[in-house]
């Protein structure tokens, strides 16, 4: 006969799977190391847009013409949008990662403030960039 309370008996789990628990609890250095592969990522894209800009510009009046129609449409600006901010946040969390290479910045409290500086870095100096582009009339 099969034993009903062992069915029903909660199963252990390992402390890493624990959500909310000591392991996986969010953190902003989490966020700020996500984050910096997902822009690391990106700009993967942006070298490719960038090889696609070289090409076209190569390639005659025409296909430069085009290029330059598709990445100045809204969602091109988008897109080039989101690869500013992944080159502030990547670069900026780059020099944060040099810091820590020379064995500076590793402190709990130093490195969340370090996260917290680079995200605001980033976000900064994107709506600064697009601020220039836009008073010198460049969208
Ligand atoms: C087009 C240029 C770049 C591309 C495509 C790129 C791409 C990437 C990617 C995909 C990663 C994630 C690797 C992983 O998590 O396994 C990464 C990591 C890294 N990148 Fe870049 N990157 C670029 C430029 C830079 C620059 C200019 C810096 C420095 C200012 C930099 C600093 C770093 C550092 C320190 C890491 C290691 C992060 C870690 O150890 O977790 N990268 N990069």
């Amino acid at each position: 006969m099969a034993d009903a309370s062992r069915a029903i008996r909660p199963r252990p789990k390992s402390p890493s799977v624990q959500l909310g628990g000591a392991i996986w609890r969010w953190h902003v250095t989490m966020a700020a190391s996500i984050l910096h592969r997902l822009a690391g990522m990106g700009l993967y894209v942006g070298a490719l847009i960038f090889m696609l800009w070289a090409l076209s510009l190569a390639s005659g009046a025409g296909a430069y013409g085009r290029f330059t129609q598709i990445i100045g449409s809204p969602p091109g600006k988008v897109v080039l949008f989101a690869l500013t901010l992944g080159v502030f946040y990547h670069v900026s969390n780059g020099v944060r990662h040099l810091f820590w290479d020379a064995g500076v910045g590793f402190q709990p409290k130093t490195a969340s403030t370090t996260a917290w500086l680079v995200i605001a870095i980033a976000i900064v100096a994107t709506l600064a960039f697009w601020s220039v582009l836009f008073m010198e009339g460049a969208l």
